[in-house]
This record gives C-alpha cells, structure tokens and sequence, in this order.
C-alpha cells in the first residue's frame, strides 16, 4: 500500500522544502495543497481518515506547514476535531519548519547538561522559530524571556505559548542594539531567531559577558544573527561560551524533519508537535 503524506500550506504556494522532505522522509506520493484554511480543511480531512481500512490507516498521513505558526497551529485544532475514534491519522505541525528547527536548537542546547533554572533570552522570540525555541526552553525548565521590537506583539506571542504550552514566558521589548545588549547582560543562554539576515548581537555585546554559556543563533543567511558565532559551531567555544551556529544544528534539524515524516507512517494516531519533536531530535543526538 503507497505512503501517502497530504502537505497543508496555509501560504499560497506549497512549500518545496516541506515537499522534497516529505519524500525523503519516506513518503511514496507526497500531495501538496496551498491556501489551505480551517473553513475548508473538512473535505480533506474526511477523504484521508474514511478511504482505508483501519489496518491501513498508517499508510495516509498529514503535514502542516505554511509560515504563518498560528494559522499552522488553527489547522491543526480543526483537523484534531474532525477526528473519532479509529477515524484518524497522523498529523505532524512544522510551520516554517518552526518545530523541527527549534528542537534541533534546544536539543543540543541541553545535550549533556540540565537547563532547569537557566536564565535564557531568546531575541526576535517572536517569529515561528523563536516562540517555539522560547517554549522548550521554558518546557526544559529554563527562565525564559523572549524580545521583539514591539512591546504588544511580543506579549501576544508569550500569551500564545502559555495558552498553547502552559509555560510563562517574559516579553521584552527590544528595539536597538543597545536595548538588546541589556536583555541579554544576565543571559545564561542566548538564542537568536531574528529574521534571515538581521544583525542582533554584535561580538563586543557578548564575549565579555560573565553569566553567559550557550549561544545560538538560528539565522544562516549572511550576516549571522550573532556575530561571532560561524555558521558550522556545534558546541565550539569562543570566549568562553559554547557556541552553537545554524548549520551546526541544521544538520539534526534536517534529519530530525524526516525522522519524524517516517514515523508518521508507524501508526494512525501520531500527533507531532513541539513537545514530541524536541523528545525525537533528543534521542536522534548521539
Ligand atoms: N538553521 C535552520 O535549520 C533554520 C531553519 C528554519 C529557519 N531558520 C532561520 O531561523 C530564523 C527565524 O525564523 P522565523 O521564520 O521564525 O523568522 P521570521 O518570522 O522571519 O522573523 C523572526 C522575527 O525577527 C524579527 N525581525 C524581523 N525583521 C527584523 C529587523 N529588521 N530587525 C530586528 N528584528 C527583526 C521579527 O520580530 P519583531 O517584529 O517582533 O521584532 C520577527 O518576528 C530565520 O533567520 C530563519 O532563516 C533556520
């Protein structure tokens, strides 16, 4: 019986990535739908969970992706509703590749150590990558305090995750260099999720810093997000810090994405989010 992975964008073109993964993650026909919303997922929904006999089910599975984490995560609500009993299939959410990113990140972030009780700062906390990266911070314990430019949008995202997660996550506004370099002076983990190619961290805000340890930075369009970090470090020190770049996470990430497309295809009842992707790519570091 053919694997079959339903990819629901909710932008208008489906994305390639999601795509290309979805195939190497062990798909045999992956079937790619863009503008894909919550008033007209039914019909979608209906011809995946009610075409195969129970045995069979694994063998249909769905993906949710798209930039836009709220709209992925709206999806995905109403698709967990128009499921009953034997009538479901696996359903894995990576707007953006938001989740997969971010638990590649968090994983060897706490790879070999406790982050429980850990001041961390994640700058641009705001976007898809960011909030997730925020909340398995906060899920593994850490302080979490997230900043955006904008005190109110900011808020907004830590209310989300709380309501999502039930973690309590800090807004910070944050708008320049200079309110940045104070979110992040009693920092012990800093994570940067800013947009491809925005400077938030020059070297001199942070090599000095004597409370920090671990440093990430999820950006790998030229310039890095954080100066100072090369895009290949995995758990390289420089200054004293164990830095983590985003090729050096990348690589799990990219593996962790497929790992967890295969799985979908192990049983009909799979639901794939933050929480169970960061315990996957947790297992997936050597
Ligand atoms: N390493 C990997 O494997 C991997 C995989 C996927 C994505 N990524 C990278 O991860 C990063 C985060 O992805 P994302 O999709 O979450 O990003 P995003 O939504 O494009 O941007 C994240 C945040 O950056 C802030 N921002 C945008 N323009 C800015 C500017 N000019 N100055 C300061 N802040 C700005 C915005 O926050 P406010 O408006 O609230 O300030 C926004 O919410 C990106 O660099 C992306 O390329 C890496």
């Amino acid at each position: 019986m053919k694997k079959l992975l339903f990819q629901f964008d909710t932008d208008s073109q489906a994305s390639v990535f999601d795509q290309v993964v979805g195939y190497d993650g062990g798909a045999d026909h992956v079937v790619p739908y863009a503008r894909v919303t919550p008033e007209q997922i039914g019909a979608l929904v209906e011809g995946a969970i009610f075409t195969r006999a129970p045995k069979d089910k694994k063998n249909t599975a769905l993906f949710l992706g798209g930039s836009d984490l709220a709209a992925g995560e709206a999806l995905m609500s109403t698709i967990q509703g128009r499921f009953f009993g034997q009538f479901r299939v696996s359903l894995m959410l990576d707007s953006n590749g938001a989740n997969t990113t971010a638990a590649a990140c968090v994983a060897w972030l706490s790879h070999g150590r406790s982050l429980r009780g850990r001041r961390a700062v994640v700058l641009a906390g705001t976007g898809p990558v960011g909030q997730r990266v925020a909340a398995m911070l906060a899920l593994e314990g850490a302080e979490v305090c997230i900043t955006g430019r904008q005190l109110e949008r900011t808020h907004a995202a830590t209310q989300a995750m709380a309501a999502r997660f039930g973690v309590e996550v800090a807004a910070l506004a944050a708008p320049d260099a200079q309110t940045r370099a104070q979110a992040v002076s009693r920092a012990q983990i800093v994570v940067s999720a800013g947009a491809a190619g925005v400077v938030l961290l020059s070297q001199a805000q942070w090599c000095d810093l004597p409370q920090l340890e671990l440093l990430a930075d999820a950006n790998a369009s030229p310039p890095a997000g954080i100066e100072g970090i090369e895009m290949a470090d995995r758990g390289v020190l420089r200054h004293g810090k164990t830095c983590y770049g985003p090729l050096g996470f990348g690589a799990l990430k990219l593996a962790l994405h497929r790992a967890c497309i295969s799985r979908l295809f192990e049983q009909n009842d799979l639901l794939l989010d933050a929480r169970e992707i960061l315990a996957i790519a947790k297992q997936m570091i050597p």
